[in-house]
């Protein structure tokens, strides 16, 4: 059975994308077989990221008006050969929380980890998604305003029950965040409340990797902050380690 894991934060622009991409790819390099479902109706992006924009053949939207199958939509990432992505659909569909949570229900045998990337904007539809995850990554920036709504987002979780929440801080760098890194970072954690799984770097080779549709290179710190919340999700102890 897969564990369904919904990326999700108040503001929009955190990285959620990036997120699911980088995430997406490092657990199916670790050999899981992934799927990831975007949920960004008429602004999809993770074709680009992983260099399909052209090869798409059907997507979300086929699935929801009846004229294709889950699987039959789902197409193969070229890049990572236990990665999969259904496509958001190029245009404004209209969807219930209960078709999405359907889809998940009717594949999960066949993934392990379902990766759902919430888009920009929130509405209750989200809410009511995100709140059937087994767990939740609430993504912050470092900046106050990404902090405070992450923070609303996480305790609107709480109240309707989901309590399997952990907080990611993107785009972190040592200019943004001064010199106390750790202090600073102990800040975001108390002010979001939620338990950190892990912190990825402002990584400008991750950037030009994923707007070109590139893998991540090997060498960005980015994707070996990837690599470790994979293997902590899998229920590994990795350290935080943070080089940039
Ligand atoms: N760790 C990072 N380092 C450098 N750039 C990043 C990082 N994470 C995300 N970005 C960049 O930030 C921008 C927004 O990222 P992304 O599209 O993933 O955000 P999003 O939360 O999915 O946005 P939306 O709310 O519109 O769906 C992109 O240009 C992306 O390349
Ligand atoms: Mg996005």
């Amino acid at each position: 059975m897969s564990k369904i894991i919904a990326v999700t934060s108040g503001k929009g622009g955190t990285g959620k994308s990036t997120i699911c991409a980088g995430l997406g790819y490092t657990l199916a390099k670790q050999g899981h077989r992934t799927l990831i479902i975007e949920l960004d109706f008429g602004l999809r992006c993770l074709d680009i990221m992983f260099g399909m924009e052209n090869s798409i053949q059907c997507d979300l939207g086929d699935v929801l008006s009846g004229k294709k199958k889950v699987l039959e939509a789902v197409s193969h990432v070229p890049m990572a050969s236990n990665l999969n992505l259904l496509s958001a659909p190029k245009t404004l569909t209209s969807v219930t929380a209960e078709q999405i949570v359907d889809i998940c229900r009717s594949i999960k045998k066949y993934f392990e980890y379902i990766i759902i990337d919430t888009g920009a904007g929130i509405n209750s539809h989200v809410f009511d998604i995100v709140e059937q995850a087994n767990l939740i990554l609430v993504v912050s920036t470092p900046d106050q305003v990404c902090i405070r709504d992450a923070s609303l987002m996480s305790d609107e979780f709480y109240n309707r029950g989901n309590k399997s929440q952990r907080l990611i801080i993107n785009k972190v760098s040592k200019k943004v965040i001064g010199d106390s890194l750790v202090a600073n970072l102990d800040e975001i954690i108390d002010k979001v409340g939620v338990q950190l799984i892990g912190v990825i770097p402002d990584d400008f080779k991750m950037t030009v990797a994923t707007g070109k549709g590139n893998p991540i290179p090997t060498d960005s710190e980015a994707l070996r902050a990837f690599d470790a919340i994979a293997k902590r999700l899998d229920g590994d102890f990795v350290p935080l380690t943070f080089n940039n």
